[in-house]
């Protein structure tokens, strides 16, 4: 993200409190973006390799050493905890109303940090528009759904709307002015450049309290630049990178992940719906919570895929100027 700027970093985080790192060291994982040990802890060792021409041993030392580090400062869980802590430590996960109630029942009460939830469907099935309602819930505070959060939203197709932003904030009563202040936005032009804007992520969510970032659309350039079948294990490794760098970042920051994701004919799916996700199990597997949407007149249906926790049932959401809403009949019903 292109905010040319002197970095500060607090003392405790810097990278050099970590033993084995020097000057020399520092000054190069600064010119790869890792700052912080934060930055460190998400970078994972096959980056940092990448960058300090270290062997990996010892790239996964330093990397344990940063998450340890980051475990005595209270910012990050221990290896292991008993599951009485881990149930406490899950009492920090907190919600995002999507706006739908119907969609927020879906998900057991909205969007959860510290995970990764998956929208896939196809084209003009409402992904998009989620994530642009969803950018004016998280800033409300918790009371109203919202987590009082900035967000980042990373745009791969050039279909981010600011106007859009405006007319669901002012629709839902909304400041549009401040609400638009709170959501940095990245166009990715490439999966490179993709990659590059996720290495900055840490450090724009702590600048701008940020917790949501959103992804829209995860893998549409993945599938436009690795075509063939001769270049389908390199596109799934990157994009496995890419998948995992973000999911770190939800977990040391405590933050929800939105990303989109297209559809492609299953031909060989004889039964049900005809259309898988694009990415593979790759995606598949990194995310904690997949939906798939779909068309349905003027309404849209949801359904949660693959989740242990969840029922497998359909709600409909809708449209409108509010962004994503519920149908007629059920919002009057509510009020
Ligand atoms: N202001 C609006 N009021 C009602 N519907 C809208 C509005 N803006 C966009 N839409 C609808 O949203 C749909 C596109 O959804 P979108 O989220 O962009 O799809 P995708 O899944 O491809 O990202 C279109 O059917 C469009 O009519
Ligand atoms: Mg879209």
């Amino acid at each position: 993200m292109a905010e040319e700027e002197e970095i500060e970093v607090d003392e405790d985080l810097d990278v050099t409190t970590i033993a084995g790192i020097g000057a020399v060291t520092k000054q190069k994982l600064n010119e790869a973006g890792i700052y912080t040990i934060l930055d460190l802890a998400t970078a994972g060792p096959a980056e940092i390799a990448d960058v300090t021409d270290w062997d990996v041993t010892k790239s996964v030392e330093v990397n344990n050493k940063a998450r340890k580090r980051l475990v005595e400062l209270g910012r990050l869980g221990a290896d292991f905890v008993s599951a009485t802590d881990l149930l406490i430590r899950r009492k920090n996960i907190t919600r995002i109303s999507t706006g739908s109630k119907n969609l927020d029942d879906l998900l057991g009460g909205g969007i959860e940090t510290w995970a990764l939830t998956e929208f896939y469907g196809e084209f003009g099935s409402g992904k998009t528009q989620i994530c642009h309602t969803l950018c004016c819930m998280v800033q409300q505070p918790i009371s109203e759904g919202g987590l009082d959060g900035g967000v980042v939203y990373i745009d791969t197709e050039g279909t981010f709307r600011p106007e859009r932003i405006s007319e669901i904030a002012t629709a839902r009563g909304y400041d549009a002015a401040s609400v638009l202040s709170r959501i940095m936005v990245a166009r990715a032009y490439n999966s490179a450049h993709q990659e590059l804007i996720v290495k900055d992520l840490g450090r724009m969510i702590e600048k701008h309290k940020v917790k949501l970032v959103i992804v829209d659309s995860a893998v549409a350039h993945y599938r436009a630049e690795f075509l063939g079948r001769g270049t389908l294990a390199e596109r799934q490794q990157r994009l496995n990178r890419f998948m995992h760098a973000i999911l770190r970042t939800a977990e040391v920051y405590n933050v929800a992940i939105v990303l989109t994701n297209q559809v492609q004919a299953a031909p060989d799916s004889f039964f049900g719906d005809p259309t898988r996700a694009t990415g593979g199990h790759v995606v598949a597997h990194t995310s904690t919570y997949r939906l798939y949407l779909r068309k349905a007149g003027k309404n849209r249906i949801a359904r949660m895929i693959d989740s242990p926790y969840h029922a497998e049932r359909d709600i409909v959401f809708m449209l409108d100027e509010r962004g994503i809403d519920d149908p007629a009949e059920e919002s009057s019903k509510r009020k």
